[in-house]
């Protein structure tokens, strides 16, 4: 039945679509999509990527790149709280301020990534004796409000918690929940909103695109928080997947998003060949025909939704020269190949924009 009211919602959200309504978009007029826009600057979604501040520092053809094609940076790691933080009430704001500095110069938008996260907790954290629940509260708080703080005016919208719910369902445990217990979510949300009033605030999690029981679990508890006048603005989705994902299954996490009347993001978008982590695989066309199809998709689902709910689509890295992904075995989850040259993922992009 929730479904249905979900789905019900969702429609009556759709009258209206994310495209641009200033007449660029194409109107089958049989040219090829690519040429309808040089760059994906121009693209009816805001296109972003996740970005290594080292490879912006020392990588010319990383950089001209992405200076010609997105509209929204994040940091792949430059604003986690291991990076941030390096001692308790000491921050080393370096690579986060070139990062913004770098966004500001060339007319971008900065996403922060992320405040709360269980996997880049700072070292400190865990040399805390106190089990006090107002101590933990307060560091929290003092922690959220000098990073937001620091990036008041400059970001524009942070991921505040990372991956609340395991697959199962059940709230993943972190240094946080144990001293403060499940409040500490919305207690996250509502310090950095007091340190950054017009910050876009999201909650940021993976797994939607293949678990319906997550999804869910991910929706009711969005739910929750917004009916509790919880200040988050956004979903973002991770969609961390693969080629063989279903149209149905991404476009169906777009839209239970949505049905919340909150915004979406899908925040770190990847879509993985190898998925076996076979040592000796290569990059068929096949291949590169299914990761386009799958970019597609995301593109369409997110076109889909009212502008003012269609956040933007950011991957997760530039080029498969450098991805996470390929860290222990071979690769190609992105949509510039090694030698920065646009992949078919790219046009499968375009194709779900203008088609
Ligand atoms: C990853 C980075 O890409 C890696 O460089 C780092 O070693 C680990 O974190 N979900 C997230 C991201 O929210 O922050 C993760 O980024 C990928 C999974």
């Amino acid at each position: 039945m929730k479904k249905i009211l979900l789905f019900v919602l969702f429609l009556s959200l759709a009258h209206t679509s994310c495209s641009k309504d200033d007449g660029t978009a194409p109107q089958g007029d049989g040219k090829l999509p690519e040429l309808q826009i040089a760059t994906l600057r121009e693209a009816p979604v805001t296109m972003g990527a996740a970005v290594s501040v080292d490879a912006l520092k020392t990588d010319e053809k990383y950089r001209d790149l992405v200076v010609r094609e997105f509209t929204s940076l994040t940091g792949e790691n430059a604003m986690k709280m291991d990076a941030l933080a390096p001692a308790q009430g000491s921050y080393k704001w370096d690579d986060a301020d070139y990062l913004v500095q770098f966004a500001a110069d060339h007319g971008m938008r900065v996403h922060g990534h992320t405040l709360i996260w269980y996997r880049t907790e700072a070292w400190w954290l865990g040399q805390i004796l106190s089990t006090d629940k107002e101590v933990w509260k307060g560091i929290m708080k003092t922690y959220i409000q000098d990073v937001v703080g620091h990036f008041r005016g400059k970001v524009a919208s942070w991921d505040v918690v990372n991956e609340v719910f395991e697959d199962d369902g059940t709230m993943r445990d972190c240094i946080w929940r144990r001293y403060i217990g499940d409040e500490y979510v919305e207690l996250a949300f509502r310090y950095a909103h007091e340190a950054d009033p017009d910050a876009v605030l999201f909650y940021n999690e993976y797994g939607q695109d293949y678990s319906f029981l997550k999804n869910q679990k991910v929706c009711e508890f969005a739910r929750s928080l917004v009916e509790k006048g919880v200040p988050v603005h956004g979903i973002g989705l991770q969609f961390h997947t693969h080629t063989a994902q279903t149209e149905e299954h991404l476009k169906y996490a777009i839209r239970c998003a949505a049905a919340l009347g909150l915004k979406v993001h899908v925040s770190e978008l990847d879509v993985r060949v190898n998925d076996e982590g076979d040592p000796d695989r290569v990059f068929t066309e096949e291949d590169a025909a299914a990761q386009q199809a799958v970019y597609r998709y995301v593109a369409q689902g997110m076109m889909e939704l009212p502008a003012e709910q269609c956040y933007g689509i950011t991957t997760w890295g530039v080029t498969d020269a450098a991805t996470w992904l390929a860290e222990e075995h071979p690769d190609w989850p992105l949509l510039f190949d090694a030698r920065y040259a646009k992949k078919p993922a790219y046009h499968g992009l375009l194709q779900g924009f203008y088609k």
